[in-house]
C-alpha cells in the first residue's frame, strides 16, 4: 500500500517479537507487478520452510517496498506465490514486520478507510475492512506469533493478505471504476514508454 490519509497508530500485543532484518545484508531491488498484469491473480502457497531462500525474499522484498516507496508488499506483487507479506507503517521506516503464512484467527467491526497499492500506482479509494484484527504468521526464525491490530495495520496486513489471494483492493470498488482504473493506468504506461 502506498499512501493513506490520517493514519491511527497499531496498537501491539505484549507477545509481539518484531522481526527485524539485518539491514547489513545485501539486497537488490525486485520489479513490482502492475495492476491489470494477469500474475496478479495468482493464489500463493504457504511458505514450506522458512530457510535462508526465504529470509532473502523478505531482504529484497524489503528493499523494493522502502525504494517505491510503500508502506506494505506481499510476495504475490514480485511475482513469487508464496505466503508472505512485509509491512512497515513506522513514519521512521526502521519497524519492518514479516508475515510467513498468515491466518486471521478472528476480526471484529468494519471500518472504511481510503487505500492505495505500488501496483496500481496513483489510484486511491475507499474500502470496508474488519476494523480489528488477530493475526497468526511465522516470523523469520519460523516461529509462530500472533499480533492484533487495529487502525491502519489492520488494513494493511488485510490488504496485504488479499495479494495472496489473488486480489487487488481495486476489486472491492465497482465495476464502472475498475474500468476505469485499467484505461486510466493503461494510458499512462503508454505515456511513459
Ligand atoms: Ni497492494
Amino acid at each position: 500500500m502506498a499512501q493513506y490519509n490520517s493514519p491511527i497508530l497499531p496498537q501491539f500485543t505484549a507477545d509481539f517479537a518484531c522481526n527485524c532484518l539485518d539491514k547489513q545484508v545485501v539486497m537488490s531491488k525486485l520489479t513490482i507487478l502492475r495492476y491489470p498484469d494477469s500474475r496478479l491473480y495468482t493464489k500463493a502457497k504457504p511458505v514450506s520452510k522458512v530457510d535462508d531462500r526465504i529470509r532473502q525474499l523478505a531482504q529484497d522484498m524489503a528493499e523494493t517496498m522502502y525504494d517505491a516507496p510503500g508502506i506494505g508488499l506481499a510476495a504475490t506483487q514480485v511475482d513469487v506465490h508464496e505466503e508472505l507479506i512485509i509491512i512497515d507503517i513506522s513514519e521512521t521506516r526502521d519497524a519492518l514486520q514479516v508475515f510467513i503464512n498468515p491466518k486471521l484467527v478472528w476480526t471484529e467491526g468494519l471500518a472504511e478507510r481510503e487505500e492505495g497499492c505500488l501496483s496500481v500506482p496513483g489510484i486511491y479509494d475507499k474500502v470496508r475492512r474488519a476494523e480489528r484484527i488477530r493475526v497468526r504468521a511465522l516470523n523469520l526464525e519460523g516461529k509462530p506469533f500472533e499480533l492484533e491490530a487495529e487502525g491502519l495495520l489492520a488494513v494493511c496486513i488485510q490488504h496485504e493478505m488479499d495479494h495472496l489471494l489473488g486480489k487487488v483492493f481495486v476489486q472491492y470498488l465497482s465495476p464502472l471504476k475498475q474500468t476505469r482504473i485499467r484505461s486510466k493506468l493503461k494510458k499512462r504506461q503508454r505515456e511513459t514508454m
